[in-house]
């Protein structure tokens, strides 16, 4: 008989899934990845299917429609990916005794405060996909269980995904002149250090519930963008400002959504580290 993995992580194509399978590999734990063709999330028998041939112990779910701005031009979509899709996990999860980490956002926030999110501040979404995220984490917290975790975090970079660094890095090295907003503060994410903490929280034995992850410190755009490129040696490409409202992107975008990370910290005994740290570690990889 085969064994029967530790984990199965969903979305296996993605930023956060990729980093999930490495890092499992390196500690030496059985995983199972399946891209969006292998479990498309919002097709129930597929994933009842799947986790009934399988049987992990954890679900690790990192598959969702993750287009801000085409979530809002569909919105229909984005809630059969990212609530319908999760909720089937949950049903499916429950049913099979299997735990379950359902990743969210910081886009669950409206971002009218000036202090960080605690896991149990209210959610007001302010775009179809922080709404669709939204539903997805009240299809996991309505069955109460001790061992389902939704993990929200923010602005995530990865290893060969399509993120923000790759995409300032690309804009500076092309000589096209960049512009940054300098009207939205969040928490930059490295996919690698994200990954190592969704695994120490589900070998702590911690309560189920909301957990905040991200690296540590805080910035806008802009101020990332700066990093970026003194992280790539790249510190003489002038950065130049500009406003969310001049951007015009389709869907709204929280002003603030630096989230508190203590929950998570005290589980592990040690907060993420800091993001600068992050992005050298980052492009060491990505440039390689
Ligand atoms: N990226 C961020 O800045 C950010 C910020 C906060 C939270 N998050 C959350 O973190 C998690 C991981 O994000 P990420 O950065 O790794 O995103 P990503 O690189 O876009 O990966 C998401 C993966 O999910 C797959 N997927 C899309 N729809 C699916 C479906 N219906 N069923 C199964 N898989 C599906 C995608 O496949 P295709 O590409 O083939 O469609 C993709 O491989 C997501 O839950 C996201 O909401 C991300």
């Amino acid at each position: 008989m085969a064994t029967r993995p530790e984990l199965l992580i969903t979305g296996a194509g993605g930023q956060l899934g990729q980093a999930l399978l490495r890092a499992a590999a390196a500690r030496g734990g059985a995983a199972v990845g399946l891209g969006h063709a292998e479990l498309p999330v919002e097709d129930r028998d597929r994933v009842r299917t799947e986790l009934g041939q399988h049987r992990p112990r954890w679900v690790l779910h990192c598959g969702a429609w993750t287009d801000v701005d085409g979530c809002e031009a569909d919105p229909a979509r984005a809630e059969r990916s990212n609530a319908l899709g999760t909720a089937h996990l949950a049903e499916a999860c429950l049913e099979l005794g299997i735990g379950l980490v359902h990743v969210s956002t910081d886009f669950v926030f409206d971002g009218r405060r000036t202090t960080p999110y605690l896991v149990d501040a209210p959610p007001a979404p302010l775009s179809a996909y922080g709404r669709s995220k939204w539903l997805g984490e009240q299809a996991v917290l309505r069955h109460g269980r001790p061992d389902f975790h939704v993990v929200r975090t923010s602005w995530v970079f990865g290893i060969g995904g399509k993120n923000f660094p790759r995409a300032i890095l690309a804009r500076a090295r092309s000589g096209q002149p960049l512009r940054v907003v300098t009207d939205q503060r969040g928490r930059p994410t490295f996919a690698t250090d994200l990954a190592e903490a969704l695994l120490d929280l589900v070998g702590s034995g911690a309560p189920g519930g909301i957990y905040h992850a991200a690296n540590q410190g805080e910035c806008s755009w802009h101020e990332f963008a700066v990093a970026i490129l003194a992280a790539a040696g790249l510190d003489q490409v002038p950065v130049g400002t500009m406003t969310s409202a001049e951007l015009g992107r389709p869907a709204p975008r929280p002003a603030y959504s630096v989230l508190d990370t203590q929950r998570l910290d005290t589980v592990r005994g040690r907060p993420m580290p800091h993001y600068q740290d992050a992005l050298r570690r980052y492009l060491q990889e990505e440039l390689r």
